[in-house]
């Protein structure tokens, strides 16, 4: 059996026995967040600096980009990013703002530049793939400037385990490999670079810290999801895997118990379990139904209490016939509905509470181990890099 078969086996293995015994995986003690912890607007700021803006953060899927000039550019929090793959095949990101003076070198959106340059609108200055400066219009009148150094401002950028890994501050260079923790391992099973992307939307959401509360738990799934998610998944049962900040959890769809009938020599693990893995501190990847797999990329949005999250509908393969299509469409609007009608709803509602001191904290339950490591590496961040300007 492949080695990710076995570990499908393994995990199968754990959710069937903490199914049998009424358990799930927990953490040794209830952990009780104050909730200024997302009111805070200089805890937001320090943050959105310190966490967001200083580690790779998956920004998209190396299935956008399938060809040399296929770009995609995007504003992260205040970063415009253009993401292009050269003709070497390697796919690389700039901030998007001409080094004339300024202007965004394309709208944001996404496309394939068969040229491989980019015009700037402003006066037509011209980069190539590599974000080379290659042309400039007029440029015998404008005067001696060195164009070598004025190619658009690179920022660091990996393609690892089918997605683009961007740091959104020039000069910084961290070690994705390290930064990742061995998460790309556990990601690799998924081949997300030979999936097919059926659809992509963006919507907003409520604050980050509430957006993430509502990803990283199996607790909600029947009340919150009755109809939607929650009528494949078992709620409240977890097998947790961490990988640095990052992790890896399982639920069990509800035919898991049936798995205690069937030898495991013909166990089908796909069929029973849902693994959700979750890059920290953007990114959901959660497959919900064989063959169909919603990835989130979740942003801190205009304010504390926004975020945008960009959510990918990937279908294992391009579905062609009626019935196929049809499948992916009926996922697509549950994807939808249960993230954006159900979650973010409920989500908005908390965030609009929180500034009512009904609670001076919110509690983390043994059962949501995933949350209390995921808060627990926010504080870790942001206290390093406190103590790295000290
Ligand atoms: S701002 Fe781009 S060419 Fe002038
Ligand atoms: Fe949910």
């Amino acid at each position: 059996m492949p080695q990710q078969d076995q570990r499908k086996m393994d995990l199968a293995r754990r959710l069937l026995r903490h199914y049998q015994a009424g358990t799930t995986d927990s953490a040794p003690d209830v952990m009780a967040m104050p909730v200024d912890a997302y009111l805070d607007p200089d805890r937001y700021r320090a943050e959105v600096d310190q966490v967001f803006k200083r580690h790779p953060l998956a920004l998209a899927l190396s299935i956008e980009f399938p060809e040399p000039g296929s770009w995609r550019a995007m504003t992260v929090l205040d970063v415009p990013v253009l993401m292009v793959r050269g003709k070497d095949m390697r796919v690389r990101a700039f901030i998007n703002t001409c080094r004339h003076r300024g202007a965004p070198v394309c709208e944001n959106g996404h496309g394939l530049a068969r040229s491989r340059k980019f015009s700037c609108p402003y006066h037509a200055w011209v980069y190539d793939d590599r974000g080379r400066l290659t042309g400039m219009f007029g440029a015998s009148t404008f005067g001696d400037v060195d164009r070598a150094d004025l190619g658009l401002t690179e920022l660091s950028c990996d393609e690892v385990s089918g997605l683009i890994w961007v740091t959104l501050t020039p000069g910084l260079r961290p070690d994705i490999r390290q930064w990742l923790h061995g998460f790309d391992k556990e990601v690799d099973t998924l081949d997300l670079g030979n999936w097919y992307l059926y659809d992509q939307r963006a919507f907003e959401g409520p604050g980050w810290k509430v957006t993430w509360d509502g990803y990283l738990e199996g607790y909600h799934q029947e009340a919150v999801h009755p109809e939607t998610v929650g009528k494949n998944t078992i709620a409240n049962l977890m097998a947790h895997d961490t990988y640095g900040p990052h992790q890896r959890f399982v639920f069990g769809r509800k035919n898991l118990g049936q798995l205690a009938d069937i030898p495991e020599d013909e166990w089908v693990p796909d069929d029973h379990i849902r693994l959700i893995h979750s890059g920290f501190p953007n990114l959901s990847l959660s497959g919900v139904i064989g063959g169909f797999c919603l990835a989130s990329m979740v942003f801190p949005g205009k304010d504390l209490e926004h975020t945008v999250t960009i959510q990918n509908v990937l279908v294992h393969k391009k579905p062609e016939t009626e019935a196929e299509i049809e499948a992916a469409e009926v996922f697509s609007r549950m994807g939808l509905i249960a993230v954006r009608d159900e979650d973010y709803d409920l989500g908005f509602k908390i965030q609009a509470g929180l500034a009512s001191k009904g609670n001076q904290a919110f509690l983390f339950g043994r059962n949501e181990p995933t949350l209390q490591h995921f808060h627990k590496w926010i504080a870790k961040l942001c206290e390093e890099a406190k103590a790295e300007a000290a």
